[in-house]
C-alpha cells in the first residue's frame, strides 16, 4: 500500500514500519520505561464516548480555528519531533510544507536534522520553533536569536525534559547518548532503499541546529554527548522570565500536566500552554494527557490558550480533546508515521485523514464549529 491510499493513521504506521529502518521507527513509536503513560494516553482517549445527536442541520460547518492569533484550517499543529529528518530525508522541510499546504502549523524541534535556516529557506510562511533550554545560556540565546531572524512566529519552550526519560528499545538499538549504531543497524538500513535514497538526497544527518554552532564538537557522537550533558536540571520559572525578555514573539509552554503549574504558566505571561506528557516519553506513571486536560482547562482556560497533545490518532480524538477544553491539538507520531510512509505526501495524507474524521465526528455530534465543542459533546458515562 502507498501512503496516498492509507485510510487511517494505523495504515500509515504499518507502511512506515516497512520503510523506515528499525532503530528510527522504534525511536518514534516507543515510550519511556514500562510505557504505562504511553498506553494510558491512547486508552483514556478511547474510553471517552462522543454524544451522537440527530436531526440537527449540520450542512454548514467548519473545522477552522485560531491559536496564538494564527488561523488553523484544522485545530492541529505538528508537534516538535527530534530527528524527524531521519524518518525521511529532509523530513522537517517536507512536514512543514505539508502542514502549511493543509492550513495548519508546524513546530521545528531544537533537535531537528534540518536547521532553522534550512527550513526557513524552503517554506514561505513562518513556522514555530521549539526550544530546549540548555545549560549553555549563550547557546540558548543564539538559538532564540536565530529563530527570530528566521521569522518563527512562536517559541514553544518544552519544560518537561530537565532529565531524560529512558526508552529501553533505543538503548538496545544503539540509539542512546552517545549513539552506537551496530552492523545490524547498518544492514537494516541497507535493505530499505527508498529510505536510503531520501536521506542521501537530503544530505543532512546530524543535528542541524547544533552542528557548526557548538564549539569543540565534531561528529554526531560528540554532539549527542554535548546535548546529553546540557539538559538543565536547574531550569526554573526565572528562566522563562529571561526567555520572555529576549524573545519578541508569542511564547508557548509545552509539557504542563498539573493545575498548579498551569497557574504558574499564566503568571509567566505565556500566550498558550500545551497539556502534554511528552507522548509518554518522560515520566512513566504520569497521568494520561487527556485525563489532566479538563482540570487545567477549567482552572486557566479563561486566562491562557490551552492546547493538548498525547495519543491523538483519529479525528474523534481531536474532538474529544476539544470537548474537554483544548483549543487545538499537537500531533507527534501521527505525522511522523505519515512522513515515514510517504514523505510530504504521507504527512499531507495524515492531516487529511484527521481533518475528514474530525469533520464527520463533528457532523454526527451536531458540532458545527470548533467553538461549539464542549463537555456536552461527550456522552455521559
Ligand atoms: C520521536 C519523538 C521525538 C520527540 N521529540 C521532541 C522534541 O524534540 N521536543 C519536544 O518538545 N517534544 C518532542 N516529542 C514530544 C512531541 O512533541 C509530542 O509531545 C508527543 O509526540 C505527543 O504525543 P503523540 O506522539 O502521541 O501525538 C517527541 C515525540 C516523539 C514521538
Amino acid at each position: 500500500m502507498r501512503a496516498e491510499d492509507a485510510t487511517c493513521i494505523e495504515d500509515l504506521r504499518l507502511i512506515a514500519r516497512r520503510r523506515v529502518p528499525r532503530a528510527f521507527f522504534d525511536y518514534a513509536e516507543a515510550g519511556s520505561y514500562a510505557e504505562e503513560t504511553l498506553r494510558a494516553n491512547r486508552a483514556d482517549l478511547a474510553r471517552l464516548k462522543l454524544r451522537q445527536r440527530v436531526l440537527v442541520d449540520v450542512s454548514t460547518r467548519s473545522t477552522a480555528t485560531h491559536i496564538v492569533g494564527e488561523p488553523l484550517a484544522v485545530p492541529l499543529v505538528l508537534a516538535p519531533v527530534a530527528m524527524t529528518g531521519l524518518e525521511h530525508g529532509n523530513g522537517e522541510i517536507l512536514a512543514c510544507r505539508a502542514a502549511h499546504a493543509a492550513g495548519v502549523q508546524f513546530t521545528l524541534s531544537t533537535m531537528s536534522i534540518c536547521s532553522i535556516e534550512d527550513v526557513a529557506a524552503e517554506v514561505d510562511r513562518p513556522f514555530w520553533f521549539q526550544l530546549y533550554v540548555m545549560k549553555d545560556r549563550g547557546f540558548v540565546r543564539s538559538l532564540i536569536e536565530r529563530a527570530a531572524a528566521a521569522r518563527c512566529s512562536a517559541l514553544v519552550v518544552t519544560v518537561d525534559l530537565q532529565v531524560l526519560g529512558q526508552r529501553h528499545i533505543d538503548i538496545k538499538n544503539g540509539l542512546a547518548v552517545p549513539p552506537s549504531l551496530k552492523l545490524r543497524n547498518l544492514l537494516d538500513m541497507a535493505i530499505r532503499p527508498r529510505w536510503v535514497a531520501s536521506v542521501l538526497a537530503g544530505r543532512r544527518w546530524t543535528f542541524g541546529n547544533l552542528a557548526g554552532h557548538v564549539k569543540g564538537t565534531g561528529g554526531v557522537k560528540s554532539l549527542a554527548q554535548w546535548v546529553g550533558a546540557q539538559f538543565d536540571q536547574a531550569l526554573s520559572w526565572n528562566d522563562i522570565e529571561w526567555i520572555r525578555s529576549i524573545w519578541p514573539g508569542k511564547l508557548i509552554l509545552k509539557g504542563i500536566l498539573d493545575v498548579e503549574d498551569a497557574r504558574m504558566a499564566v503568571r509567566s505571561g505565556a500566550s498558550a500552554l500545551v497539556v502534554s506528557n511528552h507522548g509518554g516519553r518522560q515520566l512513566d506513571g504520569a497521568p494520561s494527557s487527556i485525563s489532566a486536560l479538563p482540570a487545567i482547562a477549567d482552572a486557566v482556560g479563561g486566562d491562557i490558550e490551552v492546547a493538548f497533545d498525547g495519543g491523538v490518532r483519529t479525528g474523534a480524538d481531536l474532538l474529544r480533546a476539544l470537548a474537554l477544553g483544548a483549543r487545538a491539538c499537537m500531533i507527534g507520531r501521527s505525522f511522523v508515521f505519515g512522513l515515514g510512509a510517504g514523505g510530504e505526501a504521507g504527512v499531507r495524507r495524515a492531516i487529511e485523514i484527521l481533518r475528514k474524521e474530525l469533520d464527520v465526528a463533528m457532523a454526527l455530534t451536531a458540532t458545527r464549529s470548533i467553538a461549539e465543542a464542549g463537555r456536552h459533546t461527550l456522552a455521559a458515562d
